[in-house]
């Protein structure tokens, strides 16, 4: 069931920041409307956490990943409504604008969004309708570093027992930088989320490789050179990198070798990207370069499954021990059931989040009255 989003698509990215969260996650901040959550939908905490995540026990193994999580205010009232890891959005190192409005919409897609049909281009419809797929664009806007720590430190002191909180880091190649400075850059943010206190930092290397027309994550030397100087800046703080999806086998097992003895933990997928255009045939989404951007929601269910299970399989075969982080398409518990047996340690939704604010609350109703 579809309730009102957390982010409003409606309003600007800037206007979602002054004044969201919305819906439900605004009951939990405001103490005169969280009388209208139903008592069993505020925070679950009998017992104790059962489930290893790194060296923390969290109650259940599911969070919300990097992006709809804007500041402190919505990764609080996702910890409120039983959301165990919720991944603050990305930040750089400094202030970037986000790209104009608006920056979410709805798709029209029949069955799974595959590679193929990615290929063509998308059409974007009114209305958020279940089963929900959609597009996002916001060019990884960021706050200064001042403003996200404090929000981060804020929700890390939020966060009760069986609770963590994680955090997302992009680098820049800010004007005048080289390429070992924008190496430095992505160390430097990671650097400053763990000073704030974030419990797990991840590297967004699901973002435009600067310099080249691919993404990072599929440029295995400059993703190495990353993981390896953020992983010299954090020390023991664990450390995901965030990938799109592979089509390729053996780029993924390139990947996963070469990455996957470094790093604490493999995060996937990020979005498909795909042209989308209106009912003109013009671009849906206004501005210089914006016709590709990303899709999410239950067209890429198959994508982010297909993703775990191979990354399981290659940790067995190089006998490693990263956790896998699942996620792309979550819209409800037996999602998060379908992940979980294909072998994410930790399942994560962002779609499915935004439009049920109740799905982690939800998925324990189901799943921690079995264990
Ligand atoms: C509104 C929105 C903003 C997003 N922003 C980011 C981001 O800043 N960094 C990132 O790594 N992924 C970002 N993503 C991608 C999600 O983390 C996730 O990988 C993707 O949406 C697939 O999951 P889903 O199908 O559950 O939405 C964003 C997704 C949405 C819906």
């Amino acid at each position: 069931m579809l309730h009102q989003p957390f982010f409003d698509p409606t309003k600007s990215y800037e206007e979602n920041w002054k004044e969201g969260p919305f819906g439900a996650f605004a009951s939990t901040i405001n103490s005169s409307e969280r009388s209208r959550l139903r008592s069993d939908e505020l925070l679950r905490t009998e017992g104790e956490p059962k489930y290893k995540v790194f060296e923390h026990k969290v109650y259940l193994p599911f969070g919300i990943p990097a992006g709809p999580l804007l500041n402190g205010r919505f990764v609080d009232a996702a910890l409120d409504l039983n959301f165990d890891i919720p991944m603050h959005k990305t930040v750089r190192t400094r202030a970037k604008a986000c790209h104009p409005f608006p920056n979410v919409l709805a798709i029209e897609i029949e069955g799974d969004l595959t590679m193929e049909k990615a290929s063509h281009q998308l059409k974007a419809k009114e209305g958020y309708l279940a089963p929900l797929s959609i597009t996002n664009s916001f060019g990884n806007p960021s706050q200064d570093s001042d403003i996200w720590q404090r929000d981060i430190a804020h929700s890390v002191a939020h966060a009760r027992k069986g609770q963590i909180v994680a955090a997302s880091i992009e680098g820049t190649k800010w004007p005048g930088y080289s390429d070992a400075d924008y190496i430095q850059d992505w160390a430097i943010g990671a650097g400053l989320l763990k000073e704030a206190g974030a419990q797990i930092i991840e590297a967004n290397l699901s973002c435009p490789n600067e310099g080249t027309t691919s993404l990072v994550c599929f440029d295995v030397n400059r993703a190495r050179k990353i993981a390896e100087a953020i992983k010299n800046k954090i020390g023991n703080t664990p450390l995901l990198l965030k990938t799109a999806y592979f089509s390729d086998e053996e780029n993924l097992r390139h990947f996963v070798k070469e990455l996957g003895k470094i790093v604490d933990g493999i995060s996937s997928i990020n979005t498909i990207s795909a042209e989308v255009v209106n009912e003109k045939g013009q671009p849906a989404l206004p501005g210089e370069g914006r016709l590709r951007s990303g899709v999410c929601g239950h067209a890429i269910k198959w994508a982010g499954l297909d993703m775990v299970k191979r990354l399981k399989k290659l940790r067995e075969e190089f006998n490693y021990h990263f956790l896998i982080f699942g996620g792309g398409g979550v819209m409800n518990p037996q999602d998060y059931q379908e992940y979980h047996q294909a072998g994410a340690d930790v399942v994560m939704s962002a779609t499915g989040a935004m439009w049920n604010p109740y799905l982690a609350g939800e998925i324990k109703k189901l799943i921690i009255s079995k264990v």
